[in-house]
């Protein structure tokens, strides 16, 4: 076990964390650039030409983190956020990550309705608003409507269309299984559905078991 850094320079703090990450995960190194730089609001490569040194609060914060990403919480939880086609969501216990994968289904969105005047859309399940937003940002003349069925996740997915600036998305907390469209009619539905049968829950990593909605 390497011993906690007694000052700040980040060198230190880099090989700290990538030696404490080791004991759990295989692209440690990746992991402590990536926890750290967030933490310090730069990107990877600065973190090596950064003068200056974690504060004593820094320190604290970011031991906490490394200890809670040992005990198997996603690292987009631990900093709050991720990237997701292009743009930043934020994202908490309360949304599913957004899955690089997930990216494709707003690929074939754009495709399939870009042609279209006013194309009015809907996302099922819209948990971070990370495809409803992604689309609305996308295709310039798109109107999103973005359901869930929990009041956390929308709260986050307004966040995000804010953070994004992006004003033709709305969202609705609602049961899309009781869901009856007002009008007008909708051009297209999306949905990246809960997809986890029960009876595979077990076969899950525990990351995603014990931490995903
Ligand atoms: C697999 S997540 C997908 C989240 C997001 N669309 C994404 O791709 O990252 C499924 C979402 O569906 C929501 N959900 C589950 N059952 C629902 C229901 N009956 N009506 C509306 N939303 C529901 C969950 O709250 C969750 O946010």
């Amino acid at each position: 076990m390497t011993s906690v850094p007694q000052d700040g320079q980040i060198n230190n703090w880099l090989n700290w964390s990538a030696a404490e990450l080791s004991l759990t995960l295989e692209d440690n190194t990746q992991e402590a650039e990536w926890l750290l730089s967030s933490l310090l609001n730069c990107t990877k490569s600065e973190l090596y030409i950064q003068k200056n040194e974690l504060t004593k609060q820094q320190s604290e914060l970011f031991q906490h983190w490394i200890s809670n990403r040992v005990n198997g919480l996603p690292a987009q939880y631990i900093t709050g956020w991720t990237e997701f086609y292009g743009r930043r969501f934020n994202v908490n216990t309360s949304v599913l990550i957004p899955r690089p994968e997930t990216e494709r289904l707003v690929d074939v969105a754009i495709h399939s309705f870009q042609e279209l005047d006013n194309p009015q859309i809907v996302d099922i399940g819209t948990g971070s608003g990370c495809i409803a937003i992604s689309v609305a940002a996308e295709i310039s003349n798109a109107t999103v409507l973005g359901l869930d069925i929990s009041e956390d996740a929308l709260a986050i997915a307004e966040e995000n269309a804010s953070i994004n600036n992006v004003d033709d998305v709305k969202f609705l907390l609602t049961d899309f299984l009781k869901f009856n469209p007002p009008e007008p009619i909708y051009d297209g539905l999306l949905m990246n559905p809960p997809y986890i049968p029960e009876k595979e829950m077990s076969t899950l990593t525990i990351e995603i078991r014990d931490n995903e909605p």
